[in-house]
């Protein structure tokens, strides 16, 4: 595993320095990692990557839908690998089977196109494990020639299943996090922070 800035003895900053929807702003006990900060570590996770795929044409990142979108193009936009490559998707959902289920909900697009190549999975949010642990199973059964892992958060601290993802972009305490492309129930991912989500919100 490559780098991770660690922000688990961070304090969360105050809302109201912050620029964010008064909508949200209420159901929010802090922010984490503003924008700014965000936006910097990808530009570094840009690098790590280059570095790692530079010349390959069968690298394949996949985006893991929906909450890793703005992950995935702010970083594949820093990229520079000097060859072409192409990219997918993958869509998982891990409380489609009710919130205590294992096994996220998985629907592949093009899977065909993932034989023989060096694919990185590209997710938002590393928290028990469940879902990556799946994704790379089911990815796996079709043949690339290599599987990758890269997360901008990990809840290492929730870990159940073991997996190390090779590329991290912070590691985070627990918390139900919002922004930057995470969501609550589909709502907040336009938030453009990644702010803590009040647990009276969470928990009904
Ligand atoms: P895991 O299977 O427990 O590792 O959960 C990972 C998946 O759950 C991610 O793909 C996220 O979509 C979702 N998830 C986990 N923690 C959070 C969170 O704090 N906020 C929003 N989504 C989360
Ligand atoms: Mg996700």
């Amino acid at each position: 595993m490559m780098s991770s800035i660690d922000v688990r003895d961070r304090d969360p900053y105050p809302v109201d320095q912050f620029q964010i929807n008064d909508v949200y702003r209420s159901d929010l006990t802090g922010i984490l990692i503003p924008q700014g900060e965000i936006g910097d570590r990808v530009a570094q996770l840009a690098t790590e990557i280059t570095e790692e795929y530079r010349s390959n044409p069968d690298f394949y990142p996949v985006c893991v839908l929906k909450g890793a979108m703005r992950f995935f193009v702010d970083l594949l936009r820093e990229l520079d690998l000097d060859v072409p490559y192409s990219e997918g998707i993958v869509y998982s959902s891990r409380y489609h089977g009710g919130p205590d289920s294992d096994t996220p909900a998985v629907e592949f697009f093009q899977e065909e196109h993932l034989a023989g190549k060096d694919v990185l999975l590209v997710e938002d949010i590393l928290d028990e494990g469940y879902t990556l642990a799946t994704l790379r199973d089911r990815v796996t059964d079709f043949n690339p020639s290599s599987v990758t892992i890269a997360t901008l958060f990990d809840a290492t601290p929730n870990r159940e299943v073991e997996l190390d993802p090779t590329f991290t972009g912070f590691t985070v305490p627990d918390a139900f996090y919002v922004g930057y492309g995470l969501d609550y129930d589909e709502t907040y991912r336009d938030l453009r922070h990644l702010g803590i989500l009040d647990p009276a919100i969470v928990d009904g």
